[in-house]
């Protein structure tokens, strides 16, 4: 080709609009058949990976001795090994009239986490349908997740026409059935055809085996389907991956834009400080940038020497984004422990991460259904509408405006694995009315005026180990000391402030954060609060020792083991558990997870409960609580 035909090459491809599109089908629905029957057909396929398929299709195929087209699709060894595709493959290809960009997604339930991330990077999705089969539980979670994470257009593909004789009543039917179903997923379009992806109807070309069926084959109509750009506003946003800062003189803020554009000169604002300034320089690996735009890894310098750190979020000035720490969320949970509003997670949402505490499940969305349903926690898979509040301000966007800025993901605290993903849908206006009033006296003046240092002893371990007791004459002694103080039992909060409350895991958690924050508020009053509660899980009693200051959370592990206890069996309630009458008892059918650095621990086999109530008071000496 001559340099002008070159030229004129590249600028048609860039003028060129991209569709990106998601394909999700069952397993054997035919997913990655299609996808390599449209490459082939395109004739994208070159020479060299056509020989390597036919060699291939001999040794894997599950389609005889023909070409099988899945194995051009399925790069992944595992999942050829399985026949089972288990990742987010993204593939391009462009014909003469668009670029083409297909998340490859898995269909196995356990993989719905790869389905949300290729939907939220994707315009339309293809629904594949195996016409034997129709519309299946997972076409119906396969489509509620792609319209929750942003689709809008949906192509349902109903595959195999030509193992049930091309009939258009079948075919019929099932759009039938599908169109029924997506009437409840909002403001959708959906486009029905008939197609054979093994023997190529309606892939590229009309078939005519059904001339029953009007309109494009598929791949026509991915050409001139016309979809809203994706970015919504498409107002500027980096999110500061990491300050860099070789030397005094140069500070620049590195990140990949995740919306709109950028020059030097503009106005911008950084966030959560909402300091302004204007950009001077777009630095890139290859020289200096006059424009920069979504996907592009820049460094932004500024002309003022504002404080902006990673996890911060450069802001068009004019259209920037929000700032909440109370959002209202869509989230779709991924993990085989049920979220527990009232636990806390990690949240990451771009490049920042912060501690997470849903506070308030509003419904359960049956994704089979689309019905809601209320609900105290979530299962494996399950989706929900939930409010959260976040340990400092986020700068988001509405996930419908921005999906980068606008989906995030949870993590689980100690391991970091991922365990949900969601969109934010609008900050809760209470988060801009509840301000801290000032107080004129504080922590400090009420315990000064006791002469002591407020602090929480939290004793923790199972019913009947002897927690109660011990906590009576530690509340006792600091009397006879002059000491003030308050003693928190579970029994008897049980009776009052937590009375609605029973034993599942997810009143436990919220019955432990009641009393946290009960505590918290006691040695804000200047008082040595003593709590004895099973409070049998760690990350609950993690999340009050981080409510309080340094030093000022004492975890005392009464620590009588299970038969021991059982034994002793004081109100007779492992007796009761024992006979089923009880149900998710602590140590019986209910979990017990022991403190791993609790500050004391006491042993109520080798020691009377007078002894261990002297020993935390030594330690009480020992830590200074009781000398001011
Ligand atoms: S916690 O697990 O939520 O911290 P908490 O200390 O408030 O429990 O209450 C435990 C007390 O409730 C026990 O000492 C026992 O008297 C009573 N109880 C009743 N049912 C149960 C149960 N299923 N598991 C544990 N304790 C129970």
């Amino acid at each position: 080709m001559a340099a002008t035909d070159i030229q004129a090459y590249l600028q048609e491809q860039a003028a060129m609009t991209t569709l990106r599109f998601l394909t999700c089908g069952s397993v054997d629905d035919g997913k990655s058949t299609l996808i390599g029957r449209l490459l082939f057909d395109a004739q994208l396929i070159f020479d060299d990976q056509l020989a390597a398929l036919e060699a291939d299709s001999k040794r894997h195929s599950t389609q005889g001795e023909a070409v099988d087209f899945a194995l051009l699709v399925d790069g992944l060894a595992a999942e050829r090994e399985q026949g089972i595709t288990i990742d987010v493959a993204y593939r391009y290809f462009a014909t003469a009239k668009r670029k083409f960009v297909v998340a490859d997604t898995p269909g196995h339930e356990q993989y719905t986490r790869n389905m949300a991330s290729g939907a939220s990077h994707s315009d339309l999705a293809v629904i594949l349908v195996d016409a034997r089969k129709g519309v299946l539980t997972q076409t119906r979670r396969h489509s509620a997740i792609a319209s929750l994470f942003g689709i809008r257009h949906f192509v349902l593909a109903v595959n195999k026409m030509d193992l049930v004789g091309y009939d258009q009543g079948v075919f019929d039917a099932i759009e039938a059935e599908y169109r029924a179903f997506a009437a409840d997923l909002g403001d959708i379009s959906v486009h029905a055809l008939p197609i054979s992806a093994w023997k190529g109807d309606n892939v590229t070309e009309p078939s005519e085996a059904m001339p029953w069926h009007q309109g494009p084959a598929l791949l026509p109509f991915l050409e001139e389907v016309v979809v809203e750009p994706s970015g919504g506003h498409g107002a500027f946003r980096l999110p500061v991956q990491w300050v860099n800062r070789p030397n005094l003189d140069f500070r620049g803020f590195s990140g990949t834009i995740a919306a709109g554009a950028v020059r030097p000169g503009d106005e911008v604002v950084a966030l959560p400080s909402g300091v302004r300034s204007q950009i001077t320089r777009i630095h890139t690996y290859d020289g200096d940038l006059e424009r920069a735009e979504t996907g592009q890894a820049v460094t932004l310098t500024l002309a003022d020497e504002i404080d902006v750190s990673r996890g911060d979020v450069i802001c068009h000035a004019e259209h920037p984004a929000q700032l909440s720490d109370q959002l209202a969320v869509h989230l779709l949970w991924m993990s085989e422990d049920d979220l527990i509003p009232g636990r806390q997670y990690r949240l990451k949402s771009a490049t920042r991460t912060l501690d997470c505490v849903v506070t308030e499940l509003k419904h359960a969305v049956n994704i089979n259904t689309l019905e809601t349903q209320a609900a105290k926690k979530l299962a494996l898979n399950e989706v929900g509408v939930a409010n959260i509040s976040l340990s400092e301000r986020l700068a988001f966007d509405p996930f419908q405006d921005s999906a980068p800025m606008g989906g995030f993901i949870l993590m689980d605290r100690r391991s970091n694995a991922t365990v949900g993903v969601g969109t934010f849908d609008f900050s809760l206006r209470r988060a801009d009315n509840v301000a801290w009033q000032a107080l004129t006296i504080d922590k400090a003046h009420r315990a000064g005026l006791k002469h002591q240092r407020p602090c929480v002893v939290w004793l923790t371990g199972l019913s009947g180990s002897g927690k109660s007791t011990i906590a009576n004459l530690l509340e006792a002694r600091l009397h006879d000391l002059h000491r003030h103080t308050y003693l928190l039992d579970g029994d008897n909060v049980r009776h009052g402030l937590n009375r609605d409350l029973g034993f599942t895991e997810a009143d436990r958690v919220e019955n432990v954060r009641r009393i946290g924050e009960t505590a918290k508020l006691m040695v804000d009053a200047g008082l040595i609060a003593i709590v004895a509660f099973i409070s049998p899980y760690r990350s609950e009693r993690r999340m009050v020792r981080e409510l309080l200051e340094e030093g000022e959370f004492i975890e005392v592990f009464v620590s009588t083991p299970l038969d021991v206890c059982e034994a002793r069996d004081p109100k007779g309630l492992y007796k009761k558990a024992r006979a089923g009458e009880i149900e998710n008892f602590t140590g019986i059918d209910a979990e017990y997870q022991p403190p791993v650095r609790a500050e004391l621990v006491l042993d109520t086999v080798a020691m009377t409960a007078e002894e261990n109530a002297e020993a935390i008071l030594d330690h009480l000496r020992r830590a200074g609580v009781l000398e001011v």
